[in-house]
């Protein structure tokens, strides 16, 4: 098989990082997102996925993560049939193939276009309503391309920490103006996150720097009128976290009973001008 040679540097890098850890987790006997996208592709990219640094713990906490965003989204599309996801930051992530949809979704994904043509050559292509827009977030012109017809699930995962402060809430305020309801779908680090993230080996070997940091979710409501904030659930208290082996549950059973540190890396579900309440 030909492997095709990725060479990135700086932020881009670090979603063969998270595509890695998809693909360990859908090897492992029991995973928890089986992504067999991730394991089919890794093996056709010639890259040194050492640089990752990724052992089978970290995997699944990645999988995991990964696994909620997957379910808010299928909850936001059980209960609105015609709907578009925006995927931001997309990388060479295959949630549009994991959340099974209805050929009434309408489904965009947005990231850098040096990304979008790796994910061109390696992704198998989806069928439907599907476009990609190669862009940079923070951009103004990728947003008015995305038709503002329908209900909107803007769903961002590891794009938060590497915004600048301001352009990351300037993107919240931007989708929650441009679209008629819907909800945001993303992670964020707080500040002792940032810090930590300074001595991450692999993230140093990118260039890559944490710059966002948001301690208190619910201050983002004030973005937005009408935005609320419906879940904040901490990394270590995630639902299926006794999927990890049990040194790893016992360390995050007692990082959860630590403040501050417990709200490192959190997961949340904002909606905006919507009566959806989950139930
Ligand atoms: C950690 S990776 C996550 C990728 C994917 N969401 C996943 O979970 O595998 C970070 C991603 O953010 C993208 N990204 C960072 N800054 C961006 C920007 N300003 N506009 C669009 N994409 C951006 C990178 O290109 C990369 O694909």
């Amino acid at each position: 098989m030909d492997r095709e040679k990725i060479t990135l540097h700086g932020v881009p890098e670090t979603m063969l990082f998270t595509l890695y850890a998809r693909a360990l987790d859908s090897r492992s006997p029991a995973p928890v997102l089986g992504d067999t996208e991730a394991a089919a592709v890794v093996p056709r990219i010639d890259y040194d996925f050492r640089r990752a640094g990724l052992g089978p713990l970290t995997a699944t906490g990645i999988a995991l993560r990964a696994r909620q965003l997957d379910d808010w989204t299928r909850e936001f599309l059980l209960t609105h049939r015609e709907a578009t996801v925006l995927h931001l930051a997309c990388g060479l992530d295959a949630r549009v193939h994991r959340v099974t949809h209805l050929s009434t979704v309408r489904w965009v994904e947005v990231d850098l276009p040096e990304v979008l043509a790796i994910r061109e050559r390696l992704l198998t292509r989806p069928t439907g309503d599907y476009r990609t827009l190669a862009a940079s977030v923070t951009d103004d012109a990728w947003l008015a391309e995305v038709p503002a017809d329908r209900p909107t699930v803007a769903v961002f995962e590891g794009l938060t920490p590497y915004l600048p402060p301001e352009e990351g809430k300037r993107l919240v305020r931007r989708l929650v103006d441009r679209f008629p309801s819907g909800q945001l779908l993303f992670d964020v680090y707080n500040p002792v996150a940032l810090k930590a993230a300074r001595l991450v080996p692999a993230l140093r070997r990118t260039g890559a720097t944490f710059r966002w940091g948001v301690g208190d979710p619910r201050e983002l409501e004030a973005l937005a009128p009408g935005l609320r904030c419906l879940d904040a659930v901490r990394s270590v208290e995630l639902p299926r976290i006794e999927r990890l082996a049990w040194p790893a549950r016992l360390s995050a059973r007692a990082i959860s009973l630590m403040p501050v540190v417990r709200d490192m890396e959190r997961l949340l579900r904002f909606a905006f001008r919507s009566a959806d309440r989950p139930a």
